[in-house]
């Protein structure tokens, strides 16, 4: 691995992303060891003008499961620095704050590396991407590298976003630039390459000769809790679907790459993502829950779903006819991340299986990781009957002593290590948007109304019908339980 000075810099310091998921992350990196005191400094950048403790203070709440003397080592590590996101003296400030830690330990060999998370609004982005490139750049006097992760939104349609990514790639070239999606972290998305590739179960059955439809479902158990302010600018389908959604997708429908490259496997992304169809309203139910405007940052007009199930159609070899459900929605009555792919009804029944509902395989994102297979059994006895049951791989009974890391955590250290297999490419991000964009500037203009659910539902009633005429079967009476130790 590389050594040498390595400064991460936290910008948008003490908001929500940052307290939430970036500092309990490079804690947990910390704890297992993979940033050393004495190479690793890390500094918070913001507006608001309080003190190196002051920023301590304010994160500690969230690191959780640790030692208190593990705590403070972490929290020693990082200093503060407040400044402005459009102004040159912050990020002078930030420059020599952190060369100063390069410099003192300059007798040590290797690079000076800089990684700058923007925790923040991307309006905000090329301003401050601006300042970085003008004045915190690692010096190109020695070596090493700067390196600058974002986070979705990008912005809310293709124009938009492909306006940002002009901005950011005048200021800063493909191989400097982290594009974040966190689902591209998830134990279980990273797990679709080597299922897929690595098993002759599914090489044969992977096509549209077998496979019937495929679903991949988000589902939230609460509303916009508080972010409905920016929930509503953006929608279900902004939030979940086009960015989420659509990478797992890529993983699930995309050809084998030629290796394992990022530049390979994005590809391959590419390619699905340019052989998927135009989405057809009627292949597209929308919802919204009822309460969802009780929110005061929410306008009464507000058509904005909160719900969508999206059918998509790829046209290739592979698998024309097969539909793939997209579906994403809050206040539901249940909180999981599933893919669920359903097989074809085997030709020839002489069982009468068709009542006990087709073979399904699910790999479930989360909670509680697994993937089981739903196949047809005899039913244990002395009749010849059959029934619904399942092989199922439950990552918390197989792999009991395995601490399954979180998506941030796993996608920093990649960033740290130059590894971008795992990040979007710019031309994949507007592949996606290319998909999305018509359907959302007809939902914008009203063309598409969201039908009203219930909080606590499975959405409208609608999107169940929408499955059903596409060709999912819903297995009725089985329900697929977790299995717990005994
Ligand atoms: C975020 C969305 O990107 O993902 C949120 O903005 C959503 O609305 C969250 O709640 C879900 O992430 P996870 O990892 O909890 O499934």
């Amino acid at each position: 691995p590389e050594s040498g000075c390595l400064s991460i810099v936290v910008l948008g310091a003490s908001g929500d992303l940052a307290k939430k998921k970036t500092f309990p992350a490079l804690f947990n990196l910390f704890q297992q060891g993979f940033l050393q005191s004495g190479e690793v400094h890390i500094f918070g950048y913001a507006r608001s003008n309080i003190s190196d403790d002051g920023l301590r203070e304010r994160i500690r709440g969230y690191l959780k499961g640790a030692s208190e003397e593990h705590l403070s080592q972490f929290l020693k590590l990082i200093k503060y620095v407040s400044g402005s996101y459009d102004s040159s003296e912050g990020f002078e400030l930030l420059n020599k704050a952190i060369s100063w830690n390069e410099t003192s330990e300059k007798n040590q060999p290797g690079n000076y590396r800089r990684l700058f998370y923007l925790a923040l609004p991307p309006s905000v982005y090329p301003s401050v991407c601006k300042m970085i490139r003008t004045y915190c750049m690692a010096p190109s006097s020695h070596t090493g590298w700067t390196r600058v992760i974002v986070e979705k939104p990008f912005g809310k349609d293709l124009g938009s976003s492909e306006e940002l990514s002009s901005q950011l790639g005048e200021l800063f070239n493909e191989q400097q630039l982290y594009r974040i999606d966190h689902y591209l972290g998830k134990e279980l998305v990273q797990n679709l390459l080597v299922l897929r590739f690595a098993n002759r179960f599914f090489l044969p059955l992977w096509n549209r000769d077998n496979i019937a439809n495929v679903q991949i479902v988000f589902k939230e158990d609460f509303g916009t809790d508080g972010r409905g302010g920016y929930f509503d600018q953006y929608g279900i389908i902004r939030d979940i679907i086009q960015n989420h959604l659509l990478q797992v997708f890529c993983l699930v429908a995309m050809e084998k790459p030629v290796s394992l490259s990022p530049e390979h496997i994005r590809d391959e992304k590419v390619k699905v993502l340019q052989s998927v169809d135009s989405i057809k309203h009627d292949e597209v139910v929308l919802g919204q829950y009822d309460g969802y405007k009780d929110d005061p940052t929410v306008p009464n007009e507000s058509n904005t779903p909160t719900f969508a199930s999206v059918v998509l159609r790829v046209h290739n070899e592979r698998w024309e006819g097969v539909p793939f459900i997209l579906k994403a929605g809050k206040a539901l009555n249940s909180k999981k991340a599933e893919i669920r792919v359903q097989f074809k009804d085997a030709p020839g029944d002489i069982f009468r299986c068709k009542k006990q509902g087709r073979n399904e395989f699910v790999i479930r994102l989360q909670p509680s990781e697994a993937m089981y297979m739903k196949l047809t059994v005899k039913k244990p006895g002395l009749e010849m009957a059959t029934e619904q049951s399942e092989l199922d791989l439950s990552y918390g009974l197989r792999y009991q002593d395995v601490k399954i890391p979180e998506a941030y955590e796993r996608l920093i250290l990649d960033t740290i290590r130059g590894d971008q297999q795992h990040f979007v490419r710019r031309d994949e991000l507007k592949a996606a948007w290319e998909i999305f964009t018509p359907l959302l500037h007809d939902i914008d203009a009203g063309k598409l109304q969201a039908l009203p659910y219930q909080t606590g539902s499975r959405g409208p009633p609608e999107a169940d019908e929408l499955s059903k005429k596409i060709g999912y079967v819903q297995t009725h009476g089985y329900v697929w339980a977790s299995p717990t130790l005994a």
